[in-house]
């Protein structure tokens, strides 16, 4: 876990995220996710993603970071954002507030389960988008199995989502079910040819994530930026394993950073409960709604 602090964003994101833009400060609290290199990959295919004069919506938008740099990237945008975790909206409005970049954005309080509001009463309408950006879990696990494991952390939200939630999803056995229901959700807020941006592991073999983008119909699938990362030490790989003793074929992690040791998720929990390096492919996925 971190500390409460408050960065400056030059030192918190590498140099060719942050290169020309302003001064920016992202406060993070103790309970919020802390961008890492994981994240880093989306920022990067995002400056390349042309998404001046749009109306973007960002699914699960943490600390405000994202939207931050999307304010700062693209001239006319206008963002609309949620979280699953009611403090994190807030948060996000805080930060945007502090960097005085609030005005023209639109925050959708109250927990919202992707496109589904959880409060009470009317849902507000999110209305026609441009773009759906989107970095969210991709490790299915049930809050209580966490706790069982001993592997609770105040922002699980951000690692993991419980596939309890979407039983009908196919790619759930991919650890993919989250990111499946959203394509299909934002099939509602978006016109033909509107783009969806997820930040997508190659852990499940780039071939499911290719399908699961067909099977909603968005075509025309692009990396916008690629990185080999050091998988989260913190995120248990515990369900890419009971995913395989169920048969589902292997995992695509590797040992090593160059990516010519190809292995299982059974031997890259090993590697991660020894303390190794353990590696995996990621990339911001672009695909446009035929
Ligand atoms: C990995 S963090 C990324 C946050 C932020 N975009 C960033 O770059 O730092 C994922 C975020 O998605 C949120 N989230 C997880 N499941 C969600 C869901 N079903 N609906 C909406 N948000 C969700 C989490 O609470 C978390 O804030």
């Amino acid at each position: 876990m971190h500390t409460d602090r408050t960065y400056a964003l030059a030192d918190l994101l590498p140099p060719h995220i942050v290169d020309g833009l302003g001064e920016y400060s992202l406060h993070v609290p103790e309970w919020a996710f802390l961008p890492d290199a994981w994240n880093f990959t989306l920022y990067q295919g995002l400056r390349n993603a042309r998404l001046e004069n749009s109306d973007v919506l960002e699914v699960g938008c943490g600390t405000g970071i994202t939207l931050l740099l999307l304010h700062a990237y693209f001239a006319g945008i206008r963002l609309t954002y949620a979280d699953i975790v009611p403090q994190c909206t807030e948060l996000a409005q805080a930060n945007l507030q502090e960097n005085r970049q609030e005005n023209g954005h639109r925050a959708l309080h109250g927990s919202w389960n992707l496109l589904r509001f959880l409060g009470n009463g009317i849902a507000p309408e999110i209305g026609p988008q441009d773009a759906v950006v989107a970095c969210i879990p991709q490790v299915a696990v049930t809050e209580a199995q966490l706790q069982e494991w001993g592997r609770w952390i105040p922002d699980w939200r951000a690692h993991y989502y419980d596939p309890g939630d979407f039983p009908d999803a196919s790619f759930n056995n991919r650890g993919l079910g989250l990111n499946e229901e959203l394509l299909r959700q934002a099939r509602e807020i978006l016109p033909r040819g509107g783009r969806i941006i997820l930040n997508l592991a190659h852990r499940p073999g780039p071939e499911h994530i290719i399908a699961m983008f067909r099977t909603y119909g968005f075509t025309a699938v692009q990396a916008l930026s690629t990185s080999m990362i050091r998988q989260h030490a913190s995120t248990s790989l515990r369900p890419f394993m009971a995913l395989e003793d169920a048969g589902a074929p292997d995992f695509v992690f590797y040992e090593d950073e160059t990516g010519h040791r190809p292995i299982s998720a059974h031997a890259a929990e090993r590697r991660r409960l020894a303390k190794e390096p353990i590696y995996h492919k990621l990339s911001a996925f672009q695909a446009k709604l035929s």
